[in-house]
């Protein structure tokens, strides 16, 4: 009860319960030491709000930002489209966009649904080439209630951590680690396969998963890794190590 009056009447409550959660350097610092480490030729980012994380690219990085709703975006080293994902994709040629390369690293934290995030994936991956790291943010929910599809807060990740468990299940040829950074984690995603998303298309029904699921089974599916400058490096190389989750977890029908 007092927890429900507290997050109620403070809404930076969410945001002091995932910072005690996972101390130590926050996703924005993970995604530089992932700069540092690839130094990537190219990078897009889906969901760019007002550039916190776009900033992080370096200036001899070839970047791209796509968000409909940009707030105020200075001090980047970008060209920015203002429009949806989907709206991006279906009017430009990824690769023409940047300068014929493939995308070597790449940000997925845009319209928090799982279909959504599982589409942007696809559509990435179509473009990925051998070293390519796909970074999907808002893999480790806080609770069910800013995990609902339906957004009643602010502090809120949707159920974005179902891709995960989608991929964990569907694909596994993918490597994925999840590391335990606030405030609700980051899943990095290598191993790519353009032709796999070309076949696949995109467009998929919201997976048939519950809370109950993610509780029972997110530590098999997210492959959860520390929140370590070592680990995240390591697994950036292009012999990265294998993710430390299991694959065989299965999706039970549609529960929702
Ligand atoms: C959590 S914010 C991004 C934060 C940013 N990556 C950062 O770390 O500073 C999510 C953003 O996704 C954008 N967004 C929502 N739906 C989208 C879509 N379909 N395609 C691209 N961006 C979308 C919103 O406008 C919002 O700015």
């Amino acid at each position: 009860m007092v927890m429900i009056m507290a997050s109620f009447h403070d809404p930076a409550f969410h945001d002091r319960a995932a910072a005690r959660r996972f101390p130590g350097p926050d996703y924005l610092e993970v995604l530089d030491w992932i700069h540092q480490a690839l130094r990537p030729e190219t990078y897009v980012e889906i969901g760019v709000l007002a550039g916190g994380s776009l900033r992080i690219a370096r200036p001899s990085t070839v970047a791209v930002g796509i968000d409909p709703g940009t707030r105020g975006v200075t001090g980047v080293a970008a060209r920015v489209f203002s429009m949806t994902s989907d709206e991006f994709f279906a009017q430009y040629d990824l690769r023409q966009v940047l300068g014929g390369r493939p995308v070597d690293f790449a940000l997925i934290d845009g319209l928090h649904l799982f279909e959504q995030a599982f589409a942007d994936f696809l559509k990435l991956e179509r473009y990925a080439g051998p070293g390519t790291v796909i970074a999907l943010h808002d893999t480790i929910p806080l609770d069910q209630e800013t995990s609902a599809r339906e957004r009643t807060t602010e502090f809120y990740t949707g159920d974005v951590w179902k891709t995960v468990a989608y991929l964990r299940q569907n694909r596994p040829d993918l490597r994925m680690i999840t590391v335990r950074t606030a405030p609700t984690g980051l899943t990095l995603i290598r191993n790519l396969d353009p032709e796999w998303a070309q076949r696949e298309g995109a467009g998929r029904e919201p997976a048939p998963l519950d809370w109950d699921y993610y509780v029972r089974h997110h530590a098999e599916f997210l492959g959860l890794a520390p929140n370590d400058r070592e680990v995240v490096e390591s697994f950036c190389q292009k012999t990265a190590v294998q993710s430390t989750g299991s694959r065989g977890v299965e999706i039970p029908s549609r529960s929702r």
